[in-house]
């Protein structure tokens, strides 16, 4: 049986996979959620047509996601501390949404290029990060 490091500083998921699979992974979660989630692509900026979530947002959650995941700061280089909470507080979020957004994530984290180990520490991690930012009360 082989050992290996714990994900954590000093192995980063973004140490596991790379820069090409992070930003893949922010591609496919967007293909999933124009495909399958209308709900949630309509409170995202769209195409002019309005039925897909639109390139820039795809690009900044890209960027977002290879920082978040351990890599070069290419988001807050450009965008300043991502400040989660606050930049969504004009989007409602309750239970729905936030497990829309989580099937979209578990849809795209279920790719070859994710490794095992990285794959359930990231579910885990987003379906957190998912929760903390509902910001709607709920019955
Ligand atoms: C819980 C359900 C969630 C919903 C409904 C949601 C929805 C949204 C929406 C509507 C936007 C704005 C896109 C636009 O500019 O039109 C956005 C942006 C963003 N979201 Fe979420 N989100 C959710 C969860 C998350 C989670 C879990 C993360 C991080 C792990 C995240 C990270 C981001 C980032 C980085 C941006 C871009 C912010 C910016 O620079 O403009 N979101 N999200």
């Amino acid at each position: 049986m082989t050992s290996r490091a714990p994900i954590g500083p000093g192995n980063t998921p973004f140490d596991m996979i790379g820069q090409e699979a992070a930003v893949a992974l922010a591609e496919r979660f967007y293909d999933h959620m124009d495909a399958h989630e209308p709900a949630l692509v309509a409170v995202h900026r769209t195409n002019e047509a309005g039925d897909k979530v639109a390139p820039v947002v795809r690009e900044r959650f890209g960027a977002f996601l290879v920082e978040w995941l351990g890599g070069p700061n290419i988001y807050s280089s450009v965008n300043g501390h991502p400040r989660l909470r606050m930049r969504h507080m004009h989007v409602a979020i309750g239970i729905e949404m936030r497990d829309a957004w989580l099937r979209c994530m578990n849809a795209a984290l279920e790719h070859p290029s994710i490794d095992d180990d990285v794959r359930s520490y990231l579910r885990r991690r987003f379906a957190e990060v998912a929760d903390f930012l509902r910001n709607r009360a709920e019955p």
